[in-house]
């Protein structure tokens, strides 16, 4: 049954109507409309449209709705009514008869979607927040288990200086962190609620919108009814949410799949996570990072699209928002599948260790060491600097480190290197000299997990 036939002689084509209804994807809503029809029966009851028994036999209805739908909403995505809200209506009607049709008093559908979507994004918000956790857990896992693990540290990916595989991991951390408070702050703009605001006037009943939103879990109630029925910001916001974590998974995906290839041979990834090739029997494919990397594109795609959506989009509710949910709901779940496929990227990842320590002696990536000792013996930073290069030249011709050149070759770049250049170009020496906050020392790797291990473990 329709919400709205009175005013028309005919019932809509079959073809518009596949096209205009919405069941079939904003039945995940179906708990969240729920809660907000129990809200509103009491708010209703206050304004003296329903008698308290009345109001108690809503409540229990639509509870009996609730605890039968909990565990089973897929099955409603196969029903014929046009939307969620109708659904629930028409459920609503069947259980307590004409007393069913007293609810939608004073709402509309437009103040109604705009509620469920919002407490749809508040607990999406705490979903992810949840499982972006867990990542963080398994990164400092991770971290800790190869703490002082010596690891190449690129820029532009050409080999600079050492660092250690741990300082890596952390670095993620730090960007995982950032999206959790930015998850934090979206959902402290999301505690206005619209319920009250009807179709785009506000309602016509002396309804107490302040005591309803808090009794919805929302901090207050929106200002404006022509901007709470129109207003998709929390959609975008979220969306946006996804968008920038989703480039932090593809760039970790990416760092991990140039430490897997053959070339790099760094990291070994477990099988849990790798396919192998129909064709090339000796292939194993990192197939999960590589669907992480590629599934960013679809969720920056969401965010484009909604942001394309509600451009130019005339105030207040038009139908044109009933396009914001399938890309929501799809971009969310792909947020979810990608940051928990990280996790267990990450529970049997194996550092290959000598590997990464040969590529971090490899590539001159102690020069800089070098131009700093000259520094300490009176030179001046720019002209060590040249003195430095020329040293990683004479390497190059001789097909050596820098620490294999003899102290006659090195003292041919400059007279006032000594024996004790050696111990400078360790490696080990050179990550424990960066030992400033946010630098690679193990000092300072130890701070830092000591920290999250608080924040997070306890
Ligand atoms: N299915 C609609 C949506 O998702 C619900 C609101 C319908 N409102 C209306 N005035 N037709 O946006």
């Amino acid at each position: 049954m329709a919400l709205w036939g009175g005013r028309f002689t005919q019932g809509p084509s079959q073809r518009f109507k596949d096209f205009n209804d919405s069941l079939k994807f904003d039945y995940k809503m179906a708990l969240e409309d729920i809660t907000g029809s129990i809200a509103w029966a009491d708010a209703i009851y206050q304004a003296n449209v329903l008698s308290a028994s009345e109001c108690e036999q809503l409540k229990q209805a639509l509870q009996e709705l609730y605890t039968e739908l909990q565990n089973d909403i897929e099955k409603i995505a196969h029903e014929d009514d046009e939307d969620i809200h109708s659904y629930i209506e028409r459920r609503l009607i069947e259980k307590v008869g004409t007393l069913g049709k007293k609810l939608h008093t004073g709402r509309s559908r437009n103040d109604q979607v705009a509620l469920d979507l919002k407490l749809w994004c508040r607990s999406a918000v705490k979903v992810i927040e949840k499982s972006l956790i867990d990542l963080q857990k398994a990164l400092i896992t991770k971290a800790k288990q190869y703490q002082s693990c010596i690891f190449p540290g690129y820029t532009h990916l050409q080999r600079a200086q050492p660092v250690t595989f741990a300082h890596f991991i952390l670095a993620y951390v730090q960007m995982f962190k950032r999206d959790i408070a930015r998850l934090q702050n979206a959902h402290e703009l999301m505690e206005y609620c619209p319920l009250g605001s009807a179709a785009l006037a506000g309602t016509a009943y002396a309804i107490d919108r302040e005591a309803l939103a808090k009794s919805l879990g929302f901090k207050h109630a929106t200002a404006n009814s022509l901007d709470a029925v129109s207003d998709r910001d929390h959609v975008l916001e979220l969306l946006s949410c996804a968008s920038i974590s989703m480039l932090h998974l593809s760039r970790l995906a990416e760092d991990l799949i140039i430490y897997n290839s053959g070339e790099a041979n760094f990291i070994e990834l477990s099988d849990q996570v790798t396919s192998g090739s129909s064709l090339m029997p000796q292939k194993k494919n990192p197939d999960a990072l590589e669907l992480i990397r590629g599934k960013c594109g679809r969720v920056i795609g969401a965010l484009t699209g909604m942001a394309v959506t509600v451009k130019a989009l005339p105030l207040a509710y038009d139908k044109d928002l009933q396009e914001d949910k399938e890309r929501l709901f799809d971009a969310i779940d792909t947020w979810h599948d990608c940051i928990d496929m990280m996790s267990l990227v990450f529970e049997d990842l194996k550092l290959n260790e000598q590997n990464a320590i040969e590529a971090a002696k490899g590539g001159y990536s102690n020069a800089t060491e070098l131009a700093d000792y000259l520094v300490a013996k009176g030179i001046a930073f720019r002209e060590a600097h040249e003195l430095s290069g020329k040293a990683v030249l004479l390497g190059i011709s001789k097909k050596c480190a820098l620490e294999d050149l003899s102290l006659e070759d090195l003292k041919s770049i400059n007279p006032l290197i000594e024996k004790d250049v050696y111990e400078c170009l360790e490696l080990k020496n050179i990550i424990e000299k960066r030992d400033v906050i946010g630098g690679v020392a193990s000092t300072q790797t130890a701070a830092v997990l000591k920290v999250l291990e608080q924040e997070y473990f306890n």
